[in-house]
């Protein structure tokens, strides 16, 4: 049995938390320990999205998680590396909340809307 929720706020929350993480990792003295946290805190989230789209039998499921799944290859990627040249950690930072807004604003935002139409049934 799911948890009903009259509003979705945790997801607005947990997006706001992972743009905050991507904030701190665009500052000069930030290191791989920032990026971890950004690894867990997406793992996370994308959890309990991806909880909720099993649980609501989401038709677009697959695609979403194939979407999440990039991203955490994208990081777990970064984290092997490491981001330790200020350059490349500003490249790293544009690029990461560029797909995040993306997804965010986009599928997101899709199953936002599912979520909120199986809980008023
Ligand atoms: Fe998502
Ligand atoms: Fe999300």
């Amino acid at each position: 049995m799911i948890p009903r929720t009259s509003d979705i706020l945790w997801q607005d929350a947990q997006h706001q938390a992972l743009f905050e993480i991507l904030d701190l990792l665009a500052e000069p003295d930030s290191d791989n320990e920032v990026l971890q946290r950004l690894y867990e805190y997406t793992e996370i989230h994308f959890r309990l999205e991806e909880y909720y789209m099993v649980a609501l039998d989401y038709p677009d499921l697959e695609t979403h998680r194939e979407s999440h799944d990039r991203f955490r290859e994208e990081i777990a990627c970064l984290l092997e590396g490491g981001i330790d040249e200020p350059g490349f950690r500003n490249a790293v930072t544009i690029f990461l909340r560029e797909w995040l807004q993306r997804h965010v604003f986009g599928v997101d935002k899709d199953l936002e809307a599912f979520i909120l139409a199986a809980d008023a049934k």
